[in-house]
């Protein structure tokens, strides 16, 4: 682990064979460290930055603490509004300039979602040898929390398998579930029940790879088998305001008082990422299983962990995300004069404007013709030179009806015809110039880069002019943002 941006980096070797006992061997240290009875090696020079745009009072905090008690030297920046950012620098110009002052570690939490993974790849495109960790980025993910949360559950239970896992509360935009279930994929024997509202409930992509029994409800009875009990904070802030009498149904519904935690077992223990926000009461937060405070604690030790790998490894390259890396084949070539010749002699060409050099995108779906030849002019690809014609709706005998755009003096990368082919699966290219006629096909699809538009209005790459975007084709017309992870039909990104 260089950087720390998603759940999905990582294996389940990797969590519950390194990174947890990891941790674990940071709490004797911690705690001595901390009672002022040891003090650990002193590593001024390693310099953390923290940066960080929503409240936090555990996370940012541990983060600090955790790097005082490894002898860093740390750097809190000004909240947001007194950084460049209000003057409308850049996320990657401010990461840069963080790197340069001489950041090992930033930790970062933000409201916009894939920030993190953004800036880590690009500082590392750069040349900068920093560790990007994820504090939470709007309601997508939060890492470090699911670390000290399966520290919680293996002090507390003493294992990470075999156990009836429940959450509570508002599991719909509370980051810490989302990074948690993914976790929870990935060890042996594990049940979960989901407690929460309609408007609440668990969005179906984080339990893609989960394998387990999974048993979903409204009520709290549903928790009765539980061996940990994950209880959330209502996320108002994230709420539309039309659903208020929502947000205060579900606060009254699943708040914890003495009542609610007689439905538990007796030995289970009840978690919460915390603020709680009075949705614990003050009788039951004293009850022996409501562990929250010790939970709160281990974020020190993990996070000290999580500093020292970061900055052990930030000279690596790591690659984040599945690795799409498309390829084109050649199912025709011939010289161009022979091509012109034959072509002369096919009356149907005419329908589609015959060019001598340049570019025909054929068997593009309906509606796509208009919609690429705007992406092509906004990249740069179609000049004042280049003469288009976008041919809609023509019949065509392999798709009954497409679209075919001809560019005239045009020519397109390799990347830019892999990302269309991926994005319009059929589409055929064929390349007139050099004195050769080339039909190129799509030979194995790769990621769709710089089309289109994120539709979550909160992704980075609505953001910040250096995050283009790129989207993970998953078959059957769907896509996925490679930064903020949301899903879409391919047609709702053009
Ligand atoms: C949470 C967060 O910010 O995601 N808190 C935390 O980091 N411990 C939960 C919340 O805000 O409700």
């Amino acid at each position: 682990m260089k950087n720390l941006i998603s759940i999905d980096q990582f294996s389940a070797r990797e969590i519950f064979e390194k990174i947890i006992p990891g941790c674990i061997r940071m709490i004797p240290g911690a705690r001595k460290a901390q009672s002022g009875r040891y003090k650990l090696p002193d590593f001024r020079e390693r310099k953390l930055t923290i940066f960080s745009v929503e409240p936090s009072t555990r996370t940012i905090d541990s983060y600090m603490e955790a790097s005082g008690l490894l002898g860093w030297s740390d750097h809190r920046t000004p909240p947001p509004d007194n950084t460049s950012l209000m003057k409308n620098e850049s996320w990657a110009e401010t990461a840069r300039t963080w790197a340069i002052q001489g950041a090992g570690v930033i930790a970062m939490r933000t409201k916009i979602e894939g920030v993190q993974k953004f800036l880590a790849e690009i500082l590392e495109r750069d040349g900068f040898n920093v560790s990007i960790q994820n504090c939470g980025d709007g309601e997508h993910e939060h890492p470090s929390q699911t670390f000290l949360d399966l520290v919680t559950i293996k002090q507390e239970k003493g294992r990470l398998k075999n156990l009836v896992i429940g959450f509570l509360g508002d599991l719909r935009f509370g980051r810490t579930v989302h990074s948690l279930v993914k976790a929870l994929s990935l060890a042996p024997n594990i049940s979960l029940r989901l407690v929460s509202t309609r408007e609440m409930t668990l969005p179906e992509y984080y339990l893609k790879n989960f394998k387990g029994e999974v048993r979903c409800g409204e009520e709290m009875e549903l928790l009765a088998d539980c061996d940990v009990i994950y209880a959330t904070r209502i996320q108002a802030e994230r709420f539309p305001s039309e659903v208020q009498y929502a947000i205060e149904k579900a606060k009254a519904k699943y708040r914890l008082d003495e009542e609610a935690l007689s439905l538990f077992k007796a030995d289970a223990i009840v978690m919460h990422p915390l603020p709680h926000a009075n949705g614990i009461s003050p009788k039951a937060i004293l009850d022996k299983r409501v562990v929250v405070h010790k939970q709160s604690w281990y974020g020190i030790p993990t996070r000290m962990y999580l500093l020292n790998r970061g900055y052990a490894n930030r000279f690596k390259k790591e690659s984040l995300g599945r690795v799409f890396q498309g390829k084109l084949k050649i199912v025709r070539e011939e010289n161009l004069k022979d091509y012109l010749k034959k072509r002369r002699k096919k009356k149907n060409h005419t329908r589609f404007g015959r060019i001598d050099n340049g570019t025909v995108i054929d068997h593009l779906p309906l509606d796509f013709g208009a919609k690429i030849r705007n992406i092509l002019e906004k990249s740069g690809f179609l000049n004042e030179k280049s003469a288009t014609q976008t041919n809609e709706d023509v019949p065509s005998t392999s798709m009954g009806r497409k679209d075919v755009l001809v560019l005239e003096n045009v020519f397109l990368t390799n990347e830019m015809m892999i990302s269309i082919a991926s994005f319009a699966p059929g589409s055929t290219f064929n390349v007139i110039g050099k004195g050769r006629f080339r039909k190129l096909v799509l030979d194995k699809t790769g990621s769709i880069e710089e089309i289109g538009k994120c539709p979550n209005m909160n992704c980075i790459t609505n953001h910040d002019p250096e995050a283009f975007t790129k989207f993970i084709p998953l078959g059957g017309g769907n896509i996925e943002c490679h930064y903020c992870e949301r899903k879409f039909k391919n047609s709702e990104i053009i």
